[in-house]
């Protein structure tokens, strides 16, 4: 199979680019500038030197009773993992240009997080076979790294969560791979700021549905769109545990937050419409509308008197990165 279309222009009726067989006109004639499924490469393989999650060989993630308030001692491991992701996702997002592979990102991305003694918490979670998810354009996010080159324009999520120390630290952000559209750019801009407003949001005392709030009445004064299939997580000794964040508003969201809760922000934000398709491969998530969609991630803590940003401070992705000079 093929993965990219051709440098040169196809007639309706020629065989398509893709080798299904089938016509250009039936295949892929309406669908160019979409993002399509690429080949995946064979798992990457993590030295037994890396302490793993209990999903790690069998691909089966069973859920315990963690407590939602973490102890001073976990969340000290919290922030050591947590600035582990940051950091690679800030190479990460430096390594970005165009004519690499997603797959040649999960590469690097796998390598960094080996060398700070971190299990890419993604690898074999419920099956899944990459290190980070890379979701480019339309893809909402959990795309799967392949053999798709990333093209000049493209805006890029790259999503990464390490384990170290027995804890998950999880984060995302949308970078520009060469010179983007000011649509996009503009996109990529009010979404960091709507994951921002969602962190300023958290107080002890309050209702986690101030989060959602925030963040969808900051998107819908630009008119875009809250993806509601998607939504942060309660994060700790498992990547995904029981406290739920919604992006938009919902008065049933009455849970209370507490100092020593950690969680995840991770707001997804459409230019188009909020509605979703999966793809075949049970993973990627694209916009019904194949119009562009940003992301940006952060694990928080609640503290006594507000939030501190674990995968924030030094070493993370910097308000100086393209998008907002
Ligand atoms: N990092 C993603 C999140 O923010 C989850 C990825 S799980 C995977 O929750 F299996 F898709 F990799
Ligand atoms: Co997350
Ligand atoms: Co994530």
């Amino acid at each position: 199979m093929n993965t990219q279309p051709p440098a040169g222009s196809l007639q309706a009726n020629d065989p398509c680019w893709c080798g299904s067989g089938r016509k250009y006109k039936r295949c892929h004639r309406n669908t160019e500038g979409r993002v399509h499924p690429g080949e995946i490469s064979p798992m990457r393989l993590v030295p037994d030197t890396i302490p793993r999650p209990s999903y790690a060989d069998s691909g089966v993630v069973e859920h315990w009773d963690e407590p939602l308030v973490k102890s001073p001692e976990i969340i000290e491991r919290m922030r050591h993992s947590g600035k582990v992701a940051a950091e690679v996702l800030r190479l990460a997002g430096e390594f970005l240009e165009p004519g690499k592979t997603t797959d040649e990102v999960d590469a690097y991305v796998h390598d960094l997080f080996i060398e700070r003694g971190a299990y890419p918490s993604t690898l074999n979670y419920h099956g899944y076979p990459k290190s980070l998810c890379t979701s480019a354009n339309e893809v909402i996010c959990h795309g799967i790294p392949d053999s798709r080159v990333m093209l000049d324009g493209d805006i890029m999520n790259l999503d990464v969560t390490g384990f170290v120390g027995g804890v998950h630290g999880d984060t995302n952000a949308t970078f520009c791979v060469g010179d983007v559209d000011e649509a996009s750019r503009e996109l990529i801009r009010i979404t960091e700021e709507c994951t921002w407003l969602g962190i300023e949001a958290v107080r002890p005392g309050r209702p986690v549905s101030d989060i959602g709030r925030a963040i969808e009445d900051h998107a819908k004064e630009h008119r875009y769109g809250v993806v509601k299939a998607f939504i942060g997580h309660g994060i700790g000794e498992q990547f995904h545990t029981d406290i739920q964040i919604l992006h938009y508003y919902d008065s049933r969201s009455t849970l209370e937050m507490l100092p020593g809760m950690t969680f995840t922000i991770e707001p997804m934000i459409t230019l188009g419409d909020w509605r979703h398709r999966m793809w075949d491969d049970g993973w990627t998530a694209v916009t019904a509308d194949w119009q562009r969609t940003a992301q940006f991630e952060h694990t928080v803590l609640v503290t006594e008197d507000g939030v501190e940003v674990l995968t924030g401070g030094p070493g993370a992705v910097s308000a100086e990165a393209p998008w907002n000079r």
